[in-house]
């Protein structure tokens, strides 16, 4: 089994990125709630664990305590902030309660010599978040560093091997924060750093043969970042026996099937099928308005042509999906309760379950940015690795009203001047989307001396780590003006560009 860390999650807003900043240091990890089983820990064998922070304060009624063992399994563990108070109030120290919050930068000051601070300058910034704070270390326990608010900012038992920190290690205001990961990593637990995209990839396609042994295997592409790789990947590991299928619905960017076969048939020679639905799509949204029912309506037909052929590939009991850890991550919430939907999301992995596969999910411990390192690894074109989010349901939600075959056109070509022009300026990688949306309205303009009375595109470019909040992107003018000049000039149909300024919340990225 190769080496991993395992992260507590007690609902700290950090815990995914703990892990992550794990697995930049080379070593697997994975995230599980406070109150997994502690069986279910061991059988990972996992060189160390990380208790993460919370929002919780130790003395609440409904504080999240993790099964009692883990204080005494003599695996490694590094408590960060709530998790340091846990530790150190499980191990006999005492934790103060505090009206005061402590939140920034503090002057973190190293006292004593041990295994996390190797290397590292004696004084140094670091980002505190709390409230309560420790008053008396657990017995045989040392302070290993200190600021002006906290007396015990750090401790650790060298034998024990349980270290813990009052400051968030993981954040990048933290300085060597990484450095201190990195310590407890390989000082602490003994980890090798070997963890990398071409270890991930040699695994899962042993993990892959011996999951569908002989079987075939379909995979719905959509030529998106993560069923592209999930393709290749599996392609590696199972050849020919794995059938692609590609469901053109007549909603997709400018000459994306033709990249699509090019890549897939023809550069990795794998068995593609690509299904021309454009009319069945487009019947089906024939007079559809309303956002919510044109995605229900894209999902039910995604499913019928998809079904209809894999029925026709014979007997194929796996079914592959590009499914991504943040997808399946249990997370810890205190602040959750129902939340409402907003959209529902149509994704070509969403099948339903009473078409009996059986599931291949080989990107499933993966954040996205694993995914395109491995991604790269196995020599797939940046131009799709690299490439910005594209929902399920396509062009559809961008074309504010009913969808026709001549506003699908017509958004096809505004779209595609957008990414060029953002390409040309470099912008394409410093956002996290860009792209056009057409316009239920009809503007009056002036073409030579002919009055016109066409189409208004918005152009939607923002800035955003993960798609749940985004800022609208502060493009330079001059590049706003080339992408108006070229679409009003090239496109026919279209006399009216606006730039949306709307940031999410309160709006949201795509337009329906
Ligand atoms: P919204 O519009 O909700 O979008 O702010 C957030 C992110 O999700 C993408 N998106 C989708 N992706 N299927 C997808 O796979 C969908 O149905 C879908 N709807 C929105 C959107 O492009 C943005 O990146």
């Amino acid at each position: 089994m190769e080496q991993n860390i395992v992260v507590l999650d007690f609902g700290s807003q950090y815990t995914q990125l703990i892990a992550r900043r794990v697995r930049e240091n080379k070593v697997f990890s994975k995230v599980y709630p406070y109150y997994v089983p502690f069986e279910k820990v061991l059988a990972d064998k996992p060189q160390g664990i990380i208790f993460s922070g919370s929002p919780a304060n130790i003395y609440a009624k409904n504080a999240p305590i993790p099964d009692r063992r883990f204080f005494y399994c003599g695996i490694p563990i590094l408590g960060i902030c709530y998790g340091m108070q846990l530790l150190s109030h499980k191990l006999g120290g005492r934790v103060h309660k505090s009206r005061k919050r402590e939140y920034g930068l503090a002057k973190l000051r190293i006292a004593g010599k041990s295994p996390l601070f190797a290397g590292i300058p004696k004084k140094f910034n670091c980002w505190m978040s709390h409230g309560d704070k420790l008053d008396r270390l657990p017995t045989s326990f040392e302070r290993l560093a200190y600021t002006e608010n906290a007396p015990f900012a750090a401790m650790g038992n060298a034998k024990l091997k349980i270290y813990a920190i009052q400051f968030h290690a993981e954040v990048a205001h933290t300085e060597y924060g990484s450095r201190i990961l990195k310590n407890f990593l390989t000082e602490v637990c003994g980890c090798h750093q070997s963890w990398t995209p071409r270890s991930f990839i040699k695994e899962s396609i042993r993990k892959i043969r011996e999951q569908v042994g002989n079987d075939r295997v379909v995979l719905g592409l959509s030529g998106g970042v993560d069923s592209s790789v999930a393709a290749v990947l599996i392609h590696k590991a199972i050849g020919k026996k794995l059938n692609c299928i590609f469901v053109d619905n007549g909603l997709l960017r400018l000459r994306e099937a033709d990249k699509v076969e090019k890549t897939f048939r023809g550069h990795f020679k794998m068995n593609l099928k690509v299904v021309d639905s454009e009319k069945i799509f487009l019947g089906r949204l024939k007079s559809v308005i309303d956002p919510e029912k044109k995605r229900k309506v894209i999902g039910k037909t995604f499913i019928d042509v998809f079904q209809k052929e894999a029925n026709r590939l014979g007997k194929v009991p796996y079914l592959a999906q590009g499914t991504l850890y943040p997808d399946v991550i249990e997370s810890v919430s205190y602040f959750g309760g129902p939340t409402s939907t907003i959209k529902s999301h149509h994704n070509v992995g969403g099948l339903p379950k009473d078409m009996k596969f059986k599931l291949v999910e080989p990107l499933k411990e993966l954040f996205k940015d694993e995914v395109r390192a491995v991604g790269q690894a196995l020599g797939i074109d940046k131009d799709i690795v690299g490439r910005q989010p594209f929902p399920g349901p396509g062009l559809a939600v961008r074309i504010l009203g009913e969808v026709r075959k001549d506003r699908c056109d017509l958004l096809r070509q505004a779209d595609w001047i957008v990414i060029d022009e953002i390409k040309k300026a470099g912008y394409y990688d410093k956002v996290w989307q860009s792209f056009a949306v057409l316009l239920p309205v009809q503007s009056v303009g002036v073409m030579g001396d002919e009055r016109t009375y066409e189409n208004a595109v918005a152009v939607r470019a923002v800035t955003s780590l993960d798609g749940m909040t985004a800022d609208w992107a502060k493009l330079p003018y001059d590049l706003l003006g080339r992408i108006s000049n070229r679409i009003i000039n090239e496109v026919r149909g279209i006399n009216r560009v606006c730039y949306d300024i709307s940031s999410k919340p309160p709006a949201t990225i795509e337009w329906e």
